[in-house]
């Protein structure tokens, strides 16, 4: 790990070198995905507290409930598709492979869902693609590099705790205007942040309702995450499908700043040690949303996650585990709580679903206001 730290620090401190500073982004994106020692690149991070090496828990990780729960919206969505044949069934960022090996295995006697199903999962990590192998042997699974080597076809796609990964850009609201907060070298040759110059064309990168906020305040924007859900939006215009997106952050636009730094279920200091701890930032629910109707299709909720496990039937899923497996009971108490709690991930953790125009609300979102489905209406 020593070598890790040191190489990437190198590697960042000639970068810095030749070009004086860099974006919150390029850093963001070059800890968590350098080839050769991005976070993601070289091991598996996941794990409880108590578990050795682990720096974070996700939901599926938690309990089978939440695999199982998706892989059930995902069947009942084909069905009200017409049960399109082929249908991708596409993960973005599937970490470990739980979430689909849970979903698949909850799926396979839905007479036709399987056979109908091509598997691809986009995951940037070789160590993590090994894992997922690992998880996922009984099916056939294709790998992709990034979202826009998603073929054309029906499709149906899951992202949880994807969206947060990427990276943000920052900007500061300045006397003068908006200014992008960039990472710099000291004089002493250590990692630091520094405000560039303010610039009139940062103010239109800004979401609309933060423009004039007021002096000091911090606004991330994730061009990455922009993009995929214009990608989405384009595809669901023209093609039957769904996607769901589930991560944490805010349902409006709201300033920040949320970049963390976690290592072993600790926050870290972010510029300290690249490439040892997950850097995450809440994830912008309703840019994301605005992104995609902009580019065609409709946006359902956010929800909470909470709200949407409980309406998928969560607690009695609870109930049926526990009654084939009486001494899980209370850890599968425990962990249905985690899952749905306001004060635990319930809230904090929202579900967003995006489907053609004409697609009335999917399980999960019946219950909701008019959905959003152009530019800058709602949200
Ligand atoms: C926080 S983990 C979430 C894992 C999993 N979805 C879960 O809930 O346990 C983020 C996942 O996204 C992958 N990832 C991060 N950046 C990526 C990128 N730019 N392209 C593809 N995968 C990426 C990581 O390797 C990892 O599998």
């Amino acid at each position: 790990m020593a070598m890790v730290i040191q190489s990437l620090l190198d590697h960042l401190r000639t970068r810095l070198t030749r070009e004086g500073a860099m974006t919150v982004a390029d850093f963001m994106g070059e800890a968590l995905t350098h080839p050769a020692s991005g976070y993601y690149m070289h091991g598996d991070p996941f794990g409880a507290p108590s578990a050795a090496g682990g720096d974070f828990i996700t939901a599926p990780e938690i309990s089978q409930m939440f695999g199982e729960l998706l892989g059930i919206w995902c069947v009942d969505t084909w069905m009200r598709l017409g049960k399109p044949d082929p249908c991708l069934l596409v993960e973005l960022g599937p970490g470990r492979g739980t979430l689909m090996a849970d979903a698949l295995r909850a799926t396979r006697l839905v007479p036709g869902f399987h056979d109908a199903l091509k598997v691809q999962l986009v995951e940037i990590s070789p160590a993590l693609r090994e894992r997922q192998r690992e998880s996922l042997g009984a099916h056939r699974i294709t790998w992709l590099d990034n979202v826009g080597q998603i073929p054309e076809a029906p499709l149906l796609l899951v992202a949880n705790e994807f969206f947060d990964a990427l990276p943000v850009r920052q900007f500061e609201q300045t006397r003068e205007g908006w200014a992008e907060r960039v990472v710099v070298l000291d004089d002493a040759g250590k990692l630091t942040f520094a405000l560039a110059a303010p610039s009139p064309a940062n103010r239109v990168l800004i979401p609309a309702t933060l423009r004039d906020a007021a002096k000091g305040s911090l606004v991330e924007i994730c061009p990455a995450a922009l993009n995929i859900a214009a990608f989405l939006g384009h595809r669901l215009a023209r093609q039957p499908g769904a996607a769901l997106i589930i991560d944490y952050g805010p349902a409006a636009s709201t300033p920040g700043p949320t970049l963390q730094a976690l290592r072993r279920h600790k926050r870290h200091d972010v510029l300290e040690a690249p490439g040892t701890a997950d850097l995450t930032a809440h994830v912008d629910f309703q840019s994301l949303a605005q992104g995609a109707t902009a580019a065609g299709c409709t946006a359902h909720g956010p929800v909470t996650q909470g709200t949407f496990l409980k309406a998928l039937g969560i607690e009695v899923r609870a109930a049926q585990l526990a009654e084939s497996a009486p001494r899980a009971a209370a850890a599968l108490t425990a962990a249905r709580k985690r899952l749905t709690d306001p004060t635990e991930m319930g809230e904090l953790f929202k579900v967003l679903a995006l489907t053609p125009r004409d697609m009335p609300p999917p399980a999960g979102f019946e219950s909701l206001s008019p959905p959003l489905s152009s530019h800058g209406e709602g949200g």
